[in-house]
């Protein structure tokens, strides 16, 4: 989904070298400081990234591989979640956020996560439905209604939920 070329998210916030929403920001705070006391440290490595700083990514990776190797991976300008400020890329205390499913914390945080408010995005097996290959340290914020909601019922991808369980109306049967 695209977002306007001008969308800036409302109540950005600084969270150290990134900004997030307030929500997101606070809800890694707790989570972050949740996962400090049983000894495991997240960063975040990325967060918010305006229509600029992702054109400026996309046009990198695009140096590399052609476009529609690049559009596996990275969202064209426009249509990243980093871009609404509710995405966060997590990193484990060593290493780089690639080998962030090999840290300590990526067992914690995927049974965690959800309870702060954070989905894990791009699930590896669901490529087809996220468009995206699998991406195991990235997060986006939900809330924790959706997220737990999500978690209850077993549902992986925002895509799922948003066409069985919002976009959905039952027909009435007569
Ligand atoms: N890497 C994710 C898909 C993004 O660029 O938003
Ligand atoms: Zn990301």
């Amino acid at each position: 989904r695209r977002l306007p070329d001008d969308f800036v998210p409302a109540g950005l916030v600084n969270m150290g070298h990134y900004e997030a929403t307030r929500e997101t920001a606070n809800a890694f705070s707790r989570m972050q400081a949740d996962a400090a006391a049983r000894g495991l440290s997240l960063r975040v490595v990325s967060a918010y990234r305006s229509i600029a700083s992702q054109r400026q990514l996309y046009n990198r990776y695009l140096e590399r591989a052609p476009a529609h190797v690049v559009d596996t991976y990275s969202a064209r300008p426009g249509f990243s979640e980093h871009h609404t400020g509710r995405a966060l890329d997590l990193c484990g205390a060593s290493g780089s956020f690639l080998d962030f499913e090999k840290s300590p914390e990526a067992p914690w945080v995927h049974q965690n996560a959800y309870k702060y408010g954070f989905i894990l995005r791009y699930p590896k097996g669901y490529e087809h439905l996220t468009g995206y290959s699998d991406e195991p340290w990235h997060r986006t914020y939900v809330g924790v209604e959706v997220a737990t909601d999500m978690h209850e019922r077993g549902i992986v991808t925002l895509e799922e939920y948003t066409v069985k369980h919002v976009d959905y109306k039952p027909v009435e049967w007569v």
